[in-house]
């Protein structure tokens, strides 16, 4: 069991955040990533979907990689699939609702706390379901932000288009006298700049990419499985785009040298 990978997922290459902190947290690992790069976006398409997709990437980990644990670093698929994914597979299931939710609940000193995600995540309801499981009292305020992930991939980080999207979108929680922002999606950590001087030094940002690596490090010793002892990644994609190189670059901070292209219907 122990030199088994982890297996990690998301519905593009965002989820390279999550390895990033897996990575860190857990240097000895093991990783398996797998973007979902040809049926991106997941966070405009129906729970149904979702959940069909999910299924058919956790085969995959399972069937090819023997994964010993599956990290969900999409949060549309943690808020939609999550709970059906446990029911059907043995494997440990991490999803990144839970461990945002977490960090958020411990970083607010007023209880205000804004969220934002894609249509999916927020109308899904799940993080205000968990911040409340945390903290009853919590006011959370959410909003979806669809110009957000395009913007990341077009690599729209900084600048005047940027900053005027951000503003559009923060200004009705801003006004919630909110104390803490959580990013519930894998782009906006990408963000953070703008969204912070957007939000001004008072609002706390978080994401759950890094709450997620040490809830998988706590996890993974609670289920009894024991650390690999040889870091390393190996990566699929559904489509191997033109842009791939360069999306790949901007979220996890370095080049990935081998790829390979799965046909991931078939699973
Ligand atoms: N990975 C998705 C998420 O974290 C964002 C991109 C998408 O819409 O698929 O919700």
């Amino acid at each position: 069991m122990k030199h088994q990978p982890i297996g990690i997922f998301d519905s593009g290459l965002g989820g390279l955040t999550v390895v990033k902190a897996i990575q860190k947290e857990l240097p000895q690992e093991r990783l398996v990533y797998f973007g979902d790069t040809a049926r991106i976006p997941y966070g405009t398409k129906s729970p149904d979907t979702i959940i069909r997709y999910s299924r058919q990437i956790i085969r995959f980990l399972l069937s090819r990689e023997k994964v010993k644990a599956v990290v969900v670093a999409c949060n549309t698929s943690s808020a939609w699939a999550l709970d059906a994914m446990r029911k059907e597979f043995k494997v440990p299931i991490l999803g990144v609702i839970e461990p945002g939710a977490y960090a958020a609940v411990e970083v607010t000193r007023n209880g205000r706390i804004g969220v934002i995600g894609t249509e999916g995540t927020i109308y899904s309801g799940a993080y205000l379901k968990e911040i409340h499981r945390l903290m009853p009292k919590a006011k959370v305020i959410s909003k979806p932000c669809p110009l957000f992930v395009p913007l990341v991939e077009e690599g729209k980080l900084t600048g005047f288009v940027a900053e005027a999207v951000v503003v559009e979108y923060l200004k009705p929680l801003l006004k919630e006298k909110i104390d803490t922002l959580l990013l519930g999606c894998t782009h906006y950590p990408l963000l953070k700049k703008t969204i912070q001087k957007v939000s001004g030094k008072k609002v706390k940002i978080v994401d759950s990419a890094d709450e997620t690596a040490r809830t998988l490090h706590r996890n993974l010793e609670a289920y009894g499985v024991e650390l690999s002892g040889h870091g390393s990644g190996k990566y699929y994609v559904s489509d191997l785009s033109r842009k791939f190189k360069e999306n790949a670059q901007r979220f996890l901070g370095r080049h990935i040298n081998r790829v390979e292209k799965i046909l991931i219907e078939k699973y």
